[in-house]
C-alpha cells in the first residue's frame, strides 16, 4: 500500500509510541496515534496495571491526550500491534465520540514492519450508538 506523507507521518508517531508501552503482564505493545482537525498528532501507548482491569488501551490514551489538550475533533487514527490487530470495540466507541464523520475518519492498522489495513471509522463501528447534540 502506498501512503501519503501525512498518512506515513501518522503511522510512523503510532509505531513510535508502541516503544513506550507498559505491558508486562500480556506482552503485547500497542502504539497509537490519532490526528485532529487542525492537523495536530497525539499519540498514546497502552498501560498496564497489577490489577489488570486497569489497564488502558493505546488508542484511548491518545484521544484522551487529544481531548486533554483542547481538541474536540480526530480525523483520522493509526494503531500499531505485534500482529496487525485493529483497535478494539471500547476503543471504537471512544474514538467515535469526537470523530464528526465515521465515514470520513480513516483507521489504519500497521504492525512495525508493514501496513495492514485501511478502514473507514464507520466500517469498524456499524450502527454506532450516539446521542443526538
Ligand atoms: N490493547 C490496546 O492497546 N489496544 C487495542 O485495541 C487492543 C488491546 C492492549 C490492552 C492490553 O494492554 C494489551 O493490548 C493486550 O490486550
Amino acid at each position: 500500500m502506498v501512503l501519503l506523507p501525512e498518512h506515513k507521518e501518522l503511522t510512523q508517531a503510532a509505531r513510535a509510541a508502541r516503544a513506550h508501552a507498559y505491558a508486562p503482564y500480556s506482552n503485547y505493545a500497542v502504539g497509537a496515534a490519532v490526528r485532529t482537525e487542525d492537523g495536530r498528532i497525539f499519540t498514546g501507548c497502552n498501560i498496564e496495571n497489577a490489577s489488570y482491569g486497569l489497564s488502558i488501551c493505546a488508542e484511548r490514551v491518545a484521544v484522551f491526550n487529544a481531548i486533554a489538550a483542547g481538541a474536540r475533533q480526530i480525523v483520522a487514527v493509526a494503531v500499531c500491534t505485534p500482529d496487525g490487530a485493529a483497535p478494539c470495540g471500547a476503543c471504537r466507541q471512544v474514538l467515535a465520540e469526537f470523530a464528526p464523520d465515521l465515514n470520513a475518519c480513516t483507521v489504519w492498522v500497521v504492525r512495525p514492519d508493514e501496513v495492514v489495513a485501511r478502514y473507514t471509522l464507520a466500517e469498524l463501528l456499524p450502527q454506532a450508538f450516539r446521542l443526538d447534540r
